[in-house]
């Protein structure tokens, strides 16, 4: 989107999050709601990213590091203060900015690309995203008159008993015209019960102006929640676990229980996969059609699927590079390691990948029978149609089609126990 900028405010405490931490880093599938916000306007498009902060500034500045420009704002005094302390970077600029709450973090981008597409084409000064909510408690209500052209937005600590009953919110979320910002913010004033800048009073100094404003009404009302405490934080990962994990399905890929299985964001996966309960497969994970995941699997970040895998029970497996038709029944660790095609990983095997100070890969060739419980002390290589004994420590490298046993052979001393 050229001639689009936006500003994320960030700065606020948080204080509902009883945390020691911004509430802006508090993590939703293991990413910061900051950049979760940071990243639905940058996919929407927009390069041009400011983001005010204030309460430990530090905190949120170090998980968005230079992707974005930053506002400081010294004290709370609102949100209409705090995209005062980003006019600097809007000075001499025309086109539009789009504001968003940097606690809105499950909010589509194709969303924000409609609500600016709706201001450019109507030719709107100013453009808001609401929403219907049947419990409209706690937020901004929009006031419209007869014509049902918005005349303002009253806060609930300001509203009337009337305007309460007023089922349309603000989701916070908004569009302007980059001059008219400027001239409106000028004119704000903290005479409310709150003593606050309102940044929502720009939308009725600039409907006074005779220009034009308007509003789009979001479809999917759970896009737009804001997370103020720990509950909304759960809610908010609930929902985004339901729109991936319905994603997944929608695109052929069998969850059975869409309640316990956690799939972060940005993994791929193929085709008539199954996954089983209880599953968990973070981010940067790729797994191929007609594979089987769990009951109570942990595909972590960096792992590599091809088609018919099976990932059993008990099973984590963590920057793993895994062939086709390979299988990884039960109980096992596979960490850092490249396992070939057609190959049986026996119960409890495990890869021995961190010694204490570094980690090292562990290479398995392809058609390897594995026995249970075989521990491989990595870096080690094993061959391609290599069996395994059970219970063996691999330390050393083992060539193709060879037989490897490392362990100690068994004594039988008969008769031993009964003379106990
Ligand atoms: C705001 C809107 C309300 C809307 C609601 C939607 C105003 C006056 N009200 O209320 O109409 O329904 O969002 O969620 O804007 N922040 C700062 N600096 C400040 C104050 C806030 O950066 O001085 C940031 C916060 O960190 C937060 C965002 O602005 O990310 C919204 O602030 P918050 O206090 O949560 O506003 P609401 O009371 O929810
Ligand atoms: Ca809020």
């Amino acid at each position: 989107m050229e001639n689009v900028m936006a500003i994320i405010m960030a700065a606020g405490k948080g204080t509902r999050m009883k945390s020691k931490n911004s509430k802006l880093v508090q993590k939703i599938y293991g990413k910061e709601m900051v950049k979760r916000s940071v990243e639905n306007a940058r996919k929407a498009g927009i390069e041009n990213i400011v983001t005010v902060v204030g309460y430990k500034k530090e905190q949120v500045m170090d998980v968005l590091g230079d992707t974005v420009e930053y506002a400081i704002q010294e004290e709370m005094l609102g949100t209409g203060h705090a995209v005062m302390q980003a006019t600097k970077f809007l000075e001499g600029k025309k086109g539009k900015v789009v504001v968003l709450n940097g606690d809105v973090p499950i909010l589509r981008p194709e969303t924000i690309v409609r609500l600016v597409d709706k201001s450019i084409d109507n030719k709107e000064a100013a453009t808001l995203l609401t929403a219907i909510y049947d419990d409209p408690f706690g937020y901004g209500r929009i006031i419209r008159d007869e014509g049902g052209n918005i005349e303002g937005i009253v806060e609930e600590k300001d509203a009337t008993e009337e305007q309460k009953e007023i089922a349309e919110i603000n989701a916070g979320i908004y569009c302007f015209d980059i001059e008219v910002l400027l001239e409106a913010l000028k004119e704000i004033k903290p005479n409310n019960s709150q003593g606050e800048y309102y940044l929502t009073d720009v939308i009725q100094i600039i409907g006074d102006k005779g220009l034009k404003t308007g509003a789009v009404i979001v479809e999917d009302n759970t896009e737009i929640l804001g997370v103020n405490d720990r509950m909304q934080l759960q809610m908010v990962t609930k929902i985004l676990q339901h729109r991936i994990n319905t994603e997944l399905m929608k695109n052929g890929v069998t969850i059975e229980d869409i309640n316990s299985t956690y799939i972060y964001d940005d993994v791929k996966i193929g085709m008539d996969t199954v996954i089983h309960p209880n599953t968990i497969i973070k981010s940067n994970v790729e797994i191929g059609e007609d594979c089987e995941i769990g009951p109570n699997a942990y595909i972590r970040e960096g792992s590599r699927l091809a088609n018919r895998v099976k990932i059993g029970s008990f099973v984590e497996i963590k920057k793993a590079i895994i062939g086709e038709g390979t299988k990884v029944p039960h109980l096992s660790y596979m960490g850092d390691c490249e396992i070939g095609a057609g190959t049986n990983i026996g119960c409890g095997s495990i890869t021995c990948n961190y010694d204490g100070f570094k980690k090292s890969k562990t290479i398995i060739g392809d058609d390897c029978f594995i026995g249970s419980n075989v521990n491989f002390i990595a870096p080690v290589t094993i061959g391609r149609n290599v069996l395994v004994g059970a219970g063996s420590t691999i330390t050393d490298d083992v060539p193709a089609d060879s037989l490897a046993i490392a362990r100690q052979k068994q004594l039988n001393k008969e008769g031993w126990n009964k003379s106990k």
